[in-house]
Formats: structure tokens, sequence, C-alpha cells
């Protein structure tokens, strides 16, 4: 294609975004369109995106996937088109040495090489990095799973720490960039009325939940050997439990906040320490979601079922500080349940004293945030119509909107500005393997049965609900 309808913006160009697994479904469906979308925003981006992996495509092949992304993402415009048009895909094993220098030739300006690999792909990329000579300013984005336990994961960032300094890996968590999450920074430190009820003086409990409706989705390559407390706990909802849980840092600048989180998480352990108790894991049989019949987990292809493989995880943690020790941390997970449920729901203590003569409702009240649709409500009890000592449940309801930005546009915007306050500090990555580790040894020892429930349903019988909060009633009465 003749590449000259608009001004080469590889004349002077800022950044290069690499990335490493470019044929990949995650390029296609999340990274592209993402920038897509940064380019429209702010035009005046100096942008070049080199595409590579083991395909043996030609930039054509490349530019027709980046303008399908672009146009997924409605993305238009002149600076969308010039890095659209000068795109270029080079054929690169990243396990050798020399291919990858070849490719690093490519680049200009400020490099930015995004490992869209599987990890183990990810980790022999960078072993192949030792010999190459390496541009100044070179960022290192890695997706998640970060290592496979905390030894892997301190290996990793042993290995990463020889190439580049911290500051310029990152290790990337798309729900640090999902509206909601950060949102909740907003609501805690922007409006007096939450921040100093912000504590186990006045929170029961936590609940944090992502059920999703989809099930497998031909994912049995990585998923079987990841399950719902690996894919989701391990590393999304303890994020989320870290900005929930952190003191107000001084800034959101990257040290302020990733301090604060680092903090929380730091404090963070499986309640009473007592893995076999306070977990539990299932994984769905046959049924039927919206009409969608799902095969059982274990017929789908790919899945080896002495994996023991769960799709639906809860664990109860605790933040040992002086703000939360006390108040359970519900987190929880699953695939092809009945409803999406992405919620944090912190549950408050009952009033110290509510003066006699009130009937009618009495529960405590509730803050729920929805993670997409972006949504918060305070259910609280009003005084309703008719007799005034008659206490109904009501609602206050806010509507963010649809998120503008997607949360891959967060963080990709972080990795093209050199701002790694999204990105999850290795210390941290660390943390959050330690802090399961007790889960999963629990559940390889057998102490945790692995439950069923059937697609579609809200879960395994005789689950507590989750709908108002914390499941206080196994984790901390009877404990
Ligand atoms: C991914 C998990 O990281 O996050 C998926 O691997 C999960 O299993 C997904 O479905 C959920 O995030 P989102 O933003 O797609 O709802």
């Amino acid at each position: 294609m003749n590449a000259s309808h608009t001004s080469d913006p590889n004349e002077s160009i800022d950044t290069t975004l690499c990335i490493l697994g470019a044929s990949g479904d995650l390029t296609s469906r999340l990274l592209l369109p993402a920038l897509g979308q940064l380019l429209m925003e702010d035009p005046h981006r100096r942008v070049r995106l080199v595409g590579a992996g083991m395909d043996d495509w030609d930039d054509e092949k490349w530019r027709d996937i980046v303008r399908k992304s672009f146009a997924s993402a409605k993305a238009e415009g002149d600076t969308v088109k010039g890095v659209r048009e000068h795109t270029t895909y080079r054929r690169t094993d990243i396990t050798d040495s020399d291919d990858f220098a070849g490719l690093l030739k490519e680049c200009q300006g400020r490099v930015a090489l995004y490992f869209a690999v599987p990890p183990a792909i990810a980790a022999k990329g960078c072993r192949a990095l030792e010999k190459v000579d390496l541009p100044e300013g070179l960022i290192l984005a890695l997706e998640k799973p970060f290592g496979s336990d905390e030894k892997s994961a301190h290996a990793l960032n042993e290995q990463l720490t020889t190439l580049v300094p911290e500051e310029q890996i990152y290790r990337i968590d798309h729900f640090m960039g999902r509206s909601t999450v950060l949102n909740v920074l907003g609501l805690r430190f922007a409006n007096r009325v939450f921040e100093p009820v912000w504590s186990n003086e006045h929170i029961e409990s936590v609940a944090i939940r992502y059920d999703e409706t989809l099930g497998l989705e031909g994912r049995a390559g990585y998923y079987d050997n990841a399950g719902a407390l690996i894919d989701m706990i391990q590393s999304h909802l303890l994020q989320v439990l870290a900005v929930v849980a952190m003191d107000p840092p001084a800034t959101l600048d990257a040290v302020d906040f990733r301090d604060a989180k680092g903090a929380a998480l730091r404090a963070t352990e499986v309640w009473d320490e007592d893995a076999a108790a306070h977990s539990r894991r299932a994984r769905y049989t046959a049924g039927s979601i919206d009409g969608r019949d799902l095969p059982n987990y274990v017929d789908e292809p790919g899945v080896d079922p002495s994996h023991d493989t769960e799709t639906l995880a809860e664990v109860t943690f605790a933040v040992e500080t002086s703000r939360w020790a006390g108040v359970p941390f519900t987190l929880r997970s699953g695939k092809a349940l009945g409803e999406k449920v992405s919620e944090i729901v912190m549950r408050f203590k009952d009033v110290s004293h509510l003066p006699g003569g009130f009937e009618g409702s009495t529960e405590p009240s509730v803050l729920r945030l929805s993670l997409g649709p972006d949504r918060m409500s305070l259910e609280l009890n009003l005084n309703g119509p008719g007799d005034p000592f008659h206490l109904d449940r009501a609602s206050l309801e806010a509507e963010f909107g649809e998120g503008e930005r997607r949360a891959y546009s967060e963080v990709l915007e972080g990795i093209l500005d050199g701002d790694p306050t999204l990105s999850v500090r290795g210390d941290t990555a660390e943390h959050c393997w330690r802090i399961v580790q007790p889960v999963l040894d629990a559940w390889r020892s057998g102490a945790v049965p692995l439950e069923e429930y059937p697609a579609g349903s809200s879960g395994p019988k005789g689950w507590p609900s989750l709908d108002n909060g914390a499941a206080v009633e196994k984790h901390v009465t009877e404990s």
C-alpha cells in the first residue's frame, strides 16, 4: 500500500510502542482499540507502532488488523490514520537475542516493549534481552500473571531489574485503569462524609465481587492452569482491595500511591490465617445462561479434569492495620454464573443505639460501588411515608455513566507518558502471591472440597450471599 496520504509520523517520534504477540487476541481486542482511543483524544502524540510475532505476516496483514481494531473504537483523525498507515510488522522470535536486537533497531524515540504473550514466553524474551544492547529509557510492560508463585515472581523481578530500573517496568493490571476503581479514590478522599467512616470503627465488612456470565471462551490453555483464584483474586481483586483499604496518600503520584497500596497489601493475609476455613472453591457443570448452553467445564475442549481447576473462588482476608483490624474483606470471582455482578460492597456496623419506638428496617447501611456499569448507591433506613416511626429502606443512587476511557487506555497512557502510577510495583506483585499461597496450599492438599454449580446458577447451594456485604456468619461468628 502506498503510505503517502498522511505526513510521516515517524519523522519525530516520542515513543515507539512495540507489541510483542501482535497476532494475539489481547492485541486486537484490547490494546489496539485503547491506543486508537488515546491517539484520537490527543492527536499531538508522536507514536510509532510496531507489531512483532511468530506469524509470517506482512505489513499489509498487520495494518488490516490495526485498521479494524481502531475502527472498533471509532478512532479517527489524522494521527490515528498516520499511525495506522506507517505501522510495520516484523516476524520476530523474542526468545532469540539476535532477532530481538533486529526488532529494537526498527524502533525510534523511547521504546516501550509490550509483552502481550504468555508469561513463560515473556520470561524467555527477557532472558534473550540480557544479550542485547538496550536503548536508553526502555520500558518493559508485562501482562498478568506475573510469575506463578512468590518465588518465581521474585526471580522475574530480579531478572527484570538487571535490564532496566523498576520505574521502567510496568506490570499491567487493567483493573487499575477501570474508572470505578479510580472513583473510589475521589469518593473517599474528596468527600468529608466518607473518609472519617472508612475504618473498622464504622465498617463491618467489605465484599469485592466479580461474577461473570462468560464461561471458558476457548481459553483452556491458560485458564485451566490458573483458575479463578489466580486469574482474578490474586491479581485484579487484590488490587481493588488495596485501593479500598489503603491509608490516604499525600499525593496520587506513582511513589505515594503505590506506597499506600503496597502498605495495605503487606498487611493483608487470609482471615485468621486459616485458609481451609476461610476459602471456598467450585467448578461449573453443564447449564444455560440467557439461552446459551454451556457444557460441563471438564468437557470444554482442552480441559484436563485432573487439574481440579476452580471456576469460582471465594476467600476472606484480613487487613491487619489499626484502620481495618477485625473487618473481613471477602473477595469472590467466578465464571458461568447466572448474573454479572461486579461490585464493592461496604457494609456499615449497626448504629450504636436506635431510640426505642422505631419499627421496620433496621438493617445497617450499605455503600455499593458497581464496577461497570459505573454506579454507586448508599442504602439507608429512612422514615417512609405514612407512619413516621416506621423505617423504610431507601437508596441514594448515582450513575457515573460509562467511563469515557477504556481501562486499557488508562494503562497504555501511563506507558506512553512514562508514568507508572497505575502499574503494579515489583514488591507488591510478590506480596499478592504471598497472600494467596496458603489458599493454594490448602486447596492442593484437599482441605477444601471442590464443589459444583450448574452454569447459569448463582453458585453452589449453601454459600452465603454476598449481596449485602461479606459472609460474616461463617467467617466471623463461627470461627
Ligand atoms: C482478565 C481475566 O484478566 O480479566 C479474564 O483473565 C476476565 O478471565 C477479565 O474475564 C475480566 O475483566 P474485564 O475487564 O474483561 O471484565
